[in-house]
């Protein structure tokens, strides 16, 4: 099922305020040419002109089972554009847990939630993928961001790409809920970059040590000045 708007609030509010009209056994893809309330993460706002870039949100049921992989699914979506980007002819890395960076510079973000539903939840992951995004338009986020078009050479097809996140998505989305995170341990370590001093916001407050590895489960392991090495399952690390 594929629900297309040409303007929206929000691709993930609308999936949220219409989980009835979500399919039980398959993803739902919601997607819009223009969001006029795109969100980001920690109530940030997300800049979503019209037809320029893609917003999407992927729209499924877990089970109880399935629950314990919640955390891993933005960071197999995260793994998916880089994927996409890869056969696009795009170098990207993870900023941990799941932003997608060209050159440093953020060129997709990831947005998961959740409603409960009848024994499990309702997942809603929406990304939001710059591509045509000139650098202009760019220069109005408040953080380092570009898009396909600043990186490569000329315009790309949203329908495309968007069919390819689709396909990439959909085929890592089942090995992740059938066989777990560590099919895709290996990469994930390779994309997000460690060994480096960094700021730490666990929505709670600002820790500062060493990112001193990804756990199994896709967690962060900070290394404080005491030596004590805490795992965040959460959080963002700082600019
Ligand atoms: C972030 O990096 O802060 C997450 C950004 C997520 C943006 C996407 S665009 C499609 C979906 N609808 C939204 O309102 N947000 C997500």
């Amino acid at each position: 099922m594929h629900y297309h708007f040409t303007t929206i609030d929000s691709t993930n509010t609308w999936a949220k305020q219409n989980v009835h009209l979500l399919s039980r056994n398959e993803i739902t893809l919601v997607t819009a040419d223009c969001q006029t309330a795109g969100r980001g993460r920690f109530k940030r706002k997300w800049e979503s002109p019209p037809n320029q870039n893609i917003y999407a949100s992927f729209c499924f049921f877990i089970d109880k089972a399935q629950q314990q992989y919640l955390g891993n699914i933005p960071q197999v979506l995260a793994i998916s554009a880089v994927q996409v980007l890869e056969e696009l002819g795009f170098q990207s890395r993870l900023k941990w847990p799941n932003d997608v960076q060209i050159s440093n510079k953020k060129v997709a973000g990831i947005l998961c939630e959740t409603i409960p539903a009848v024994e499990g939840l309702c997942v809603i992951v929406g990304i939001g993928l710059n591509v045509n995004m000139p650098l202009d338009l760019l220069g109005k986020i408040d953080r380092p961001a570009t898009s396909l078009l600043v990186e490569g050479e000329g315009v790309y097809d949203l329908q495309r790409v968007t069919a390819l996140l689709q396909h990439y998505f959909t085929t890592n989305l089942n090995c992740l809920l059938t066989e777990g995170f560590k099919s895709f341990l290996d990469l994930y370590r390779y994309l997000v970059s460690t060994d480096q001093k960094i700021r730490f916001h666990d929505n709670l407050r600002v820790w500062e040590g060493f990112f001193h590895s990804i756990d199994s489960d896709g967690s962060l392991n900070l290394q404080l000045d005491s030596g004590e090495i805490r795992r965040f399952i959460s959080g963002e690390i700082l600019p």
